[in-house]
């Protein structure tokens, strides 16, 4: 029996589901039964009848669904699957920064952990950022954090200023203009997507910014055949894959995420069987947090 066909038949007696970001590994993906950006994944685990969500991403993105679904079993199939990112906030220091701005209104990204998000006002992703900065009043002052690059898109675009978290992925961050400028001598006729946590000086160089979900709608709708794609290159598999008439080159090969590259096949056939690992959130954190979670997906 294939391990594909293991997993399916686990999942349909547990009455699990499982939820696949656009960064994992190909294969991974194929046994997705949602497979999308973080915020389509928010939305779902929100949804979502099953007893069991079993996530195929990183931490901060399990954490979210047990948030949103407490009464459900949600498995990571591997523990480490941290994110740097999110690890650049701590708590401590965002209730420095909180009391030295009693009024501001603090939007964090949903790369943070479930902590940041209880000490937040509203979260956002890569694909709401905009739309979520916009509906806070602009006399306001806001604190975003913790991605300094997606802050500082969202604040040019809205004309904005916001306070900047100094926070940044170290995978996006390998994306530099060097790297774009030689792909684009490459293929001058490509079109230039890249994600909002790109630098800025990168982001420049872009004909289109979007986050993973806006990308792969970017690049159905397009009339262009060939594409520079500056973000993590796992979702080139599915460009692919829904776009097989076009051509896609990644803008740095090294923008790999090590973390997202822990899930395996063997890894989720093991964490349906144990049913591990488990994520758990206390209450008191998950209640704020789920608070702020739900303001950003009332907004549409
Ligand atoms: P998206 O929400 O654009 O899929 O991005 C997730 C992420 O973690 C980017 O590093």
């Amino acid at each position: 029996m294939k391990i594909q066909d293991k997993i399916l038949e686990l999942k349909k007696k547990k009455n699990a589901i499982i939820l696949v970001h656009n960064y994992q590994i190909g294969e991974v993906q194929d046994i997705a039964d949602l497979l999308g950006d973080s915020l389509d994944l928010s939305r779902k685990a929100q949804s979502t009848t099953a007893d069991i969500i079993l996530f195929c991403g990183v931490h901060f993105m399990a954490e979210i669904a047990k948030i949103l679904s407490p009464e459900k079993m949600v498995l990571l199939p591997d523990v480490n699957a941290g994110c740097p990112l999110a690890d650049m906030a701590q708590e401590d220091q965002l209730k420095k920064l909180k009391d030295s701005h009693p009024d501001a209104i603090v939007v964090a990204y949903v790369n943070t952990s479930a902590k940041i998000k209880a000490l937040a006002d509203v979260c956002c992703t890569s694909a709401n950022a905009i739309k979520v900065i916009s509906q806070i009043e602009r006399e306001r002052e806001i604190i975003f954090v913790p991605d300094q690059w997606l802050g500082a898109y969202a604040a040019k675009k809205l004309n904005r200023e916001l306070i900047l978290w100094p926070g940044f992925c170290p995978t996006h961050m390998k994306i530099i203009p060097e790297v774009i400028i030689e792909k684009k001598k490459k293929h001058p006729e490509a079109c230039v997507i890249l994600h909002p946590e790109c630098r800025e000086d990168s982001l420049e160089l872009a004909d289109e910014i979007f986050g993973t979900g806006g990308m792969l709608k970017c690049v159905k709708e397009s009339s262009k055949e060939k594409f520079i794609i500056g973000t993590e290159t796992g979702i080139i598999y599915r460009l692919k894959k829904e776009n097989p008439e076009k051509e896609f080159y990644p803008a740095q090969e090294l923008a790999i995420c090590p973390n997202m590259k822990l899930t395996t096949l063997e890894k989720v056939l093991w964490a349906l069987e144990e049913e591990a690992y488990e994520i758990k959130v206390d209450e008191e954190t998950a209640q704020k947090a789920r608070s702020a979670i739900e303001k950003m997906l009332a907004i549409r």
